[in-house]
């Protein structure tokens, strides 16, 4: 697949100085990470990752709270695309969510950006395969990505951007740390801001 060069995020960012990061020799770029964690392994995205994606993609409680399911495969290798594009420039990207003990592949969780919307900062954002709800898997990939954001990336915060009737999710935020900043509307819908910055980050666990 080829890289999306229009959807890679060209600009500075709040949170994060792309343009110096992308000034530096391509041999100086941080390798795309595997975070590990009690239950997960979050990796990145691959090609072949397509059709259980395309899956998910079409699973409208996978898909609550969002603009819809994606009814074409071509959604799905968009995606895949934009993903593998981030890794491939060396910047924060999402990560495919996988469980230890299990040959699956369940949802995503990692790092968006929302410039067209006028949002500087960079967003935690996951979805997961609701047969795996509420045994606190996205809590624990939430926090992975987290601490990998502001320990590797040095990013100054993230922000997850949520719903203000999706409960799962600001709770998920909550137990990241995260603080409701303040509403906005964005793709035409109420959403919380939830943000936690680089300092509380240290305040609350140290330098992970
Ligand atoms: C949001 C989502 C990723 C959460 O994944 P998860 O692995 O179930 O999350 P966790 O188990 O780590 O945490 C969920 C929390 O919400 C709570 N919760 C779930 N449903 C709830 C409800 N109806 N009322 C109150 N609390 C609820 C759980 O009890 C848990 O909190 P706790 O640990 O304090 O008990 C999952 O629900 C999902 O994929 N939803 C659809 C996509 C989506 O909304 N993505 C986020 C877009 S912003």
């Amino acid at each position: 697949m080829a890289a999306p060069v229009a959807q890679i995020p060209r600009r500075r960012f709040a949170c994060y100085d792309y343009e110096s990061q992308r000034a530096r020799d391509s041999s100086s770029l941080l390798p795309v990470a595997t975070l590990e964690t009690e239950r997960l392994i979050l990796r990145s995205f691959r090609a072949q990752d397509v059709d259980v994606m395309a899956q998910l993609f079409a699973n409208p409680d996978f898909m609550r709270f969002s603009l819809g399911v994606f009814t074409e495969r071509k959604q799905t290798i968009a995606f895949i695309d934009k993903v593998m594009g981030w890794d491939g420039v060396g910047i924060p990207s999402q990560f495919a969510v996988v469980p230890r003990d299990e040959d699956a592949l369940i949802g995503y969780c990692g790092f968006f950006y929302h410039p067209e919307h006028q949002i500087e900062d960079i967003e935690i954002g996951y979805r997961l395969h609701p047969d795996y709800w509420n045994r606190g898997l996205i809590t624990e990939a939430a926090r992975a990505v987290r601490d990998h954001g502001f320990r590797d990336w040095k990013l100054s915060r993230v922000i997850s951007l949520i719903h203000p009737e999706n409960i799962p999710s600001r709770r998920v935020a909550e137990k990241n740390g995260m603080q409701v900043e303040k509403e906005i509307t964005f793709r035409g819908f109420p959403t919380l801001v939830f943000a936690i910055t680089r300092e509380q980050w240290l305040a609350k666990y140290g330098a992970r």
